[in-house]
């Protein structure tokens, strides 16, 4: 297929498609007193990956993994040094306009409501942007209000608006022109819990209901967890992984943790013919075992329940952050 950007998409492409992209930053530092040191940073280096059509993945490393500059590059804001990139066909850096009308974008440590007029004026200015026929416009104004509990909100002044507030503001506002696919860079940093689990909610949603292709960048690994089937790590511009989050488990070596509450204070318990499991932690009558990950938790509890007298019990998975950093651990040292 031609590079010319103007081949439409069809069923089978992906929908998302990076191959071998690049974004080298030339940088300039100062070195001493009147020298500068011109450095290249190579934020992007080398991605290649595939999403399908309503797929919802998240794409997770640590800061300056460059997260975001895959993403500006994919929304056309940055125009890469190398590779190839194509949303639904279209060349984001060649035709920036064309794929505004397919493609919806939050940025979560900026937003692009206007600071001093009340959230519906920045709504109502979006619907002329982007030439939204009116009912549509109307339909998805009043699906995000009441979705997104924003009701309240329309008069206020953006500025006014607390973080939580704002950040749903800003998500209505990606989604009011009907976009396929919708880019979110850490929609969730800085918010207390209970708005996370909304916004998490609505996103769940947008994705089963409207079929949304949804890519999310994020810190808060249960984000993923939650929400996502597939997750991408990267670090220093490369993919590290691209699997399942179950997958993520395994490739991380990471281990699940059993707390057993016992009837009374017992010595650190002891399971032979539990392979890999052991006690980690001992408060009182509570104990913590580790076990693989990979491993299933039921001849564990078996074993435990059969010899020693039980109240309750609980298993806690990883959080990924630790899983991330053996796989860190784990190329460093290879
Ligand atoms: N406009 C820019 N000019 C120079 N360097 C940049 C620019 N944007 C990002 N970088 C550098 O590129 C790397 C990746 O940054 P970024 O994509 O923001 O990472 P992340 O979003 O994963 O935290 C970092 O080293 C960052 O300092
Ligand atoms: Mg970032």
């Amino acid at each position: 297929m031609g590079d010319d950007g103007t081949r439409e998409w069809a069923a089978g492409d992906g929908f998302i498609e990076l191959d071998g992209l690049e974004k080298v930053f030339d940088v300039r530092r100062r070195a001493g007193r009147f020298r500068r040191e011109r450095q290249r940073v190579r934020a992007v280096d080398g991605i290649s990956f595939r999403v399908a059509r309503g797929e919802m993945v998240g794409y997770i490393g640590p800061n300056g993994a460059g997260k975001s500059t895959t993403i500006k590059m994919l929304t056309g804001i940055l125009t890469p040094s190398g590779g190839r990139v194509r949303i639904a066909g279209i060349d984001p850096a060649r035709e920036r306009t064309r794929l505004a009308s397919r493609i919806g974008v939050v940025f979560g440590q900026r937003t692009m409501l206007w600071w001093d007029l009340p959230l519906i004026d920045s709504y109502r200015l979006a619907h002329r942007m982007y030439r939204v026929p009116d009912a549509r416009f109307r339909a998805n104004l009043d699906r995000c209000v009441e979705l997104l509990d924003l009701g309240d909100l329309l008069k206020v002044p953006v500025r006014q608006l607390s973080l939580g507030q704002r950040m749903r503001g800003d998500i209505a506002a990606a989604l009011l022109h009907d976009p396929d696919v919708l880019y979110l860079d850490e929609p969730t940093i800085g918010l207390d819990v209970i708005s996370k689990t909304r916004v998490r909610e609505f996103l769940r949603e947008l994705n089963r209901d409207r079929g949304t292709t949804v890519l999310l960048t994020t810190h808060d690994l249960q984000d993923i967890e939650q929400l996502c089937g597939r997750v991408m790590v990267i670090d220093h511009g490369r993919l590290l992984y691209d699997g399942t989050t179950a997958g993520l488990h395994e490739a991380g070596g990471g281990e699940r943790t059993l707390v057993v509450d016992l009837e009374r204070e017992t010595p650190p318990l002891e399971l032979p013919g539990a392979p890999g499991a052991r006690v980690v932690r001992v408060e009182g009558t509570r104990q913590y075992l580790a076990f693989p990950a990979t491993q299933s938790a039921a001849p564990l509890v078996a074993r435990v329940a059969a010899a020693y007298p039980l109240v309750d019990l609980s298993v806690r998975e990883p959080d990924i952050e630790s899983v991330i950093a053996r796989m860190y651990g784990e190329r460093a040292g290879a």
